[in-house]
């Protein structure tokens, strides 16, 4: 059931609860009322036949005198007066006045108890003359209690109904924008994330809807940022592979033609039984393979560019600077590295975030000197900082790159921080990344060679 009909469902319920115990209320009160006017009814037309009958002695026509207090009783409301002669025969009875309104005999019921019937006793002078009786009729105090209890009623009805209306409008305005959102959810979940929501009028959903929109906007842009990462890394694969096949082809292939030419060369030469040149061949040969072995590596070494499988990390961090320096002379490049290591996955890690963060200082500004210092603290963290002196780094500056994505998404898989701001005591930028250190760091963080052999 929608949350909707829920609430005008329960609101329903309360309203025909309060209708019903008006309605009890009211019924009771009916109830009350007739009894109480058919007494009083009563209690008047016994004190009319008293002082009909009072001087008794002094009638000349006590038959006469009967007749006419019969007919005393005509138009009465409520009770209606019976003369039976002495044989029990109907001699004369009144008539009632008609109700105004007429009830139907289930509401009459309802209201009305049994008639009170009340033989009265009449003084001796008219005893041989027949019995007079008293008789109440509720209908007309029925049908005017009913008429005072119907308008009210039909009011209170009225009122609930049109509460009811207009409560059914009101929240299904009220709910719109809670169906707008689950609509829009379902389109993010099948990946649509062009799917916004319009600004709700409801105060208290407004920052709901702009929320919401907030967050499919980010989704978009991660969507984004992702599909070009893909595309970056493909090409980036692209390229190492046309790279790997054009060092193949330019070092391997000549030395594998010539191999195959001197070892065609022997053939002769062993029919012609030149032993010298087929000794020259051979050294040929094993230069040709030489080289070969060479290359190879030289490819095995750019197939795995960090070189930290062969070195330490403080080595490999020294060899980054090397390069650097051979290439930026006017820098001056310093480190300060503990000589051992953390784990394949955080040595990793920080060798990736200082070769990014020097490719950056130099990249982006002219320094004069760029310092890497990594140490461990106290509290298991290790601290890992890339301090330039250039020009400085403009958050506003709008970028394309994925640097410091990246970085800061190693940092964080190893349960760490990474800041990039400008150093505070002099112009140039800080890299400060912070990684908590395990107990047993290759057993926190397996390598990633270890993860691919399992
Ligand atoms: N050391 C730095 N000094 C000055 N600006 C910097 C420094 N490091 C980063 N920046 C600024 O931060 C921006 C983002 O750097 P990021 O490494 O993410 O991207 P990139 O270097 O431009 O591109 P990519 O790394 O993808 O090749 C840079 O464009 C640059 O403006
Ligand atoms: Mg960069």
């Amino acid at each position: 059931m929608s949350l909707r009909l829920l609430l005008v469902r329960s609101i329903a319920l309360i309203l025909l609860a309060t209708l019903a115990f008006g309605a009890l209320l009211v019924y009771l009160h009916a109830v009350e009322k007739v009894s109480a006017d058919m007494r009083v009814a009563m209690a008047v037309g016994r004190r009319i036949v008293d002082n009909a009958v009072d001087d008794a002695d002094e009638v000349a026509l006590p038959r006469r005198r009967l007749e006419l207090l019969v007919a005393d009783f005509n138009g009465d409301r409520n009770l209606r007066a019976v003369l039976f002669n002495p044989d029990n025969s109907l001699a004369f009875y009144s008539y009632l006045q008609p109700p105004e309104h007429l009830v139907s005999p289930f509401l009459f019921n309802l209201l009305a108890g049994p008639p009170v019937v009340e033989t009265v006793q009449l003084p001796p002078a008219f005893k041989n003359l027949g019995t007079l009786m008293l008789e109440s009729d509720a209908h007309n105090e029925v049908a005017d209690v009913w008429n005072d209890a119907a308008l009210p009623l039909t009011i209170l009805a009225v009122f609930c109904g049109f509460v009811l209306l207009v409560l059914y409008f009101t929240l299904g305005r009220a709910l719109k924008p809670l169906e707008d959102l689950t609509f829009a959810f379902a389109r993010i979940g099948n990946g649509d994330y062009r799917a916004r929501v319009a600004s709700f009028a409801p105060r208290e959903l407004t920052r709901l809807s702009s929320g919401f929109n907030e967050m499919a906007i980010r989704l978009a842009e991660m969507e984004h940022r992702n599909l070009r990462l893909h595309e970056q890394l493909e090409t980036v694969q692209e390229e190492e592979r046309i790279e790997l096949a054009r060092n193949l082809h330019d070092e391997v292939s000549p030395l594998l033609f010539s191999v195959d030419v001197d070892a065609m060369t022997i053939k002769e030469l062993a029919q012609a039984k030149d032993l010298r040149k087929i000794v020259e061949r051979a050294h040929a040969i094993r230069s040709a393979v030489a080289d070969m072995k060479r290359n190879v590596k030289a490819l095995l070494g750019q197939l795995r560019p960090s070189g930290l499988h062969a070195l330490s990390l403080a080595s490999a961090i020294e060899n980054l600077l090397s390069y650097w320096k051979s290439r930026r002379p006017e820098i001056a490049f310093s480190a300060e590295c503990p000589d051992k290591s953390w784990g394949t996955r955080i040595d990793s890690a920080l060798y990736s975030i200082i070769r990014e963060s020097l490719n950056n200082s130099v990249k982006h500004t002219q320094p004069s000197h760029i310092e890497v210092l990594i140490e461990e603290t106290h509290h298991g963290v290790l601290v890992v900082r890339v301090l330039d002196d250039g020009s400085g780094f403009e958050s506003s500056a709008a970028t394309g790159g994925f640097g410091l994505i990246g970085m800061k998404e190693r940092a964080a898989l190893l349960g760490g921080t990474l800041v990039v701001e400008n150093r505070r005591d002099r112009p140039g930028v800080a890299v400060t990344a912070r990684l908590p250190l395990p107990s047993d760091a290759d057993e926190a963080y397996p390598a990633v060679e270890e993860i691919a052999a399992q």
